[in-house]
């Protein structure tokens, strides 16, 4: 399609209000409009697939790290899509493309932020899930880099039965690592064990969490993946070995109150233990993707690696399916198809 006489509709899902605590589907709004013409240097991209991340909650706020949506501003999100018109030397028509798309069935915008698909035989669910940037590829630097996993460690994730989670699960369990799994509810509970291949699982909604890790790691457990933060973080704090590792990747029972976050109140436990804690964004390994997204793949291919996705219809979709996000709606990389 080259043709900016007979450009598409799009529809868009923009910030109506500003969330109190977690997002709803009432903050949302569904707007339909023609797609933009491509200017120089710009394209126009059909969006196949979005990520529903958690970060996406932090941009709702006035300040935020990510960046902050306007009231009226199209939600931030990261897909994969298909070049329909390209006005950019960098990429053509045809291309497959990921990047920040936005939550939209059509984004016009400039080339320079996108990438062109390196297997674009790949189906866009895999290219976002295991092989994508805040899924395999933070759990790889996450688990790998600022974890420095080895064999024999006694590894915690929690939650475990997400996109990030299940991914770190398996890297750590491939490198030899015993891997206890913290999910809410029976059934999640049950996938990462039968499915995802973790040494335990602990259900926190049902289970006393700090009994369940005494029960698997009697004598503590050497490195924490979390993606929970709050009370879990101190659980887990409580239990830690001798020179452990408390990784943060992220603290999502956090971010719908990020100006008044729960901190750990048992960190001396990382003194007492000679630990320590670090937290990490994948862009501070922006200069190393393309050696991960390698990694990732080979894995993929070898069927080392599995993310089950969970994907919502329509991006009219999306405001439910971040709505689930933060009510454990999802099992695996939660996504948007188009
Ligand atoms: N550091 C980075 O660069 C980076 C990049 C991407 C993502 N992340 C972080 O990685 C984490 C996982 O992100 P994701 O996109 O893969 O999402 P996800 O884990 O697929 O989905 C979020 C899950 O979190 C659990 N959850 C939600 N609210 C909770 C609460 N209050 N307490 C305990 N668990 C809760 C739910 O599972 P349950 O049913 O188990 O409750 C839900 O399914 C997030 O913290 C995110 O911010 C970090």
């Amino acid at each position: 399609m080259s043709d900016i006489s007979n450009l598409p509709n799009s529809k868009k899902i923009v910030l109506k209000s500003r969330p109190d605590g977690d997002p709803k589907v009432g903050d949302f709004d569904v707007i339909e409009e023609t797609a933009k013409a491509p200017d120089d240097g710009e394209v126009l991209i059909e969006v196949q697939a979005l990520g529903v991340g958690a970060w996406i909650r932090t941009t709702l706020n006035e300040t935020a790290f990510h960046g902050s949506t306007p009231i009226g501003g199209t939600l931030p999100s990261m897909g994969i899509g298909k070049v329909l018109i390209s006005k950019s030397d960098k990429l053509k028509e045809g291309d497959i493309v990921s990047g920040p798309l936005s939550a939209q069935s059509f984004a016009t915008m400039s080339g320079t932020f996108f990438t062109k698909v390196v297997n674009p035989e790949i189906d866009p669910f895999t290219q976002i899930g295991v092989l994508g940037v805040s899924t395999g590829l933070t759990a790889y630097f996450g688990i790998y880099e600022v974890g420095q996993v080895k064999a024999g460690d006694i590894v915690l994730v929690s939650g475990a039965a997400g996109g990030v989670g299940m991914i770190a699960c398996q890297l750590a369990k491939l490198k030899g690592a015993k891997v206890i799994g913290i999910a809410g509810g029976k059934e999640k509970c049950e996938i990462l064990v039968n499915e995802i291949g973790v040494d335990a699982a602990i259900d926190y909604k049902n289970q006393d969490i700090d009994e369940q890790i005494k029960l698997y790691a009697k004598d503590g457990i050497d490195l924490f993946f979390d993606n929970v933060g709050g009370e879990i973080l101190d659980i887990a704090l409580d239990n830690i070995r001798d020179r452990a590792r408390v990784i943060i990747c992220g603290a999502i029972s956090q971010y719908s109150h990020h100006d008044d976050v729960d901190g750990p109140s048992l960190y001396l436990r990382l003194a007492e233990k000679y630990a320590k804690m670090e937290g990490f964004t994948v862009m501070h390994f922006k200069d190393r993707y393309e050696e991960a997204y390698k990694e990732l793949l080979d894995l993929y291919n070898q069927e080392k690696l599995k993310v089950p996705f969970h994907i919502e219809e329509g991006i009219e979709s999306f405001p439910l399916a971040l709505q689930k996000l933060f009510t454990g709606g999802n099992t695996g990389k939660l996504m948007v198809k188009i």
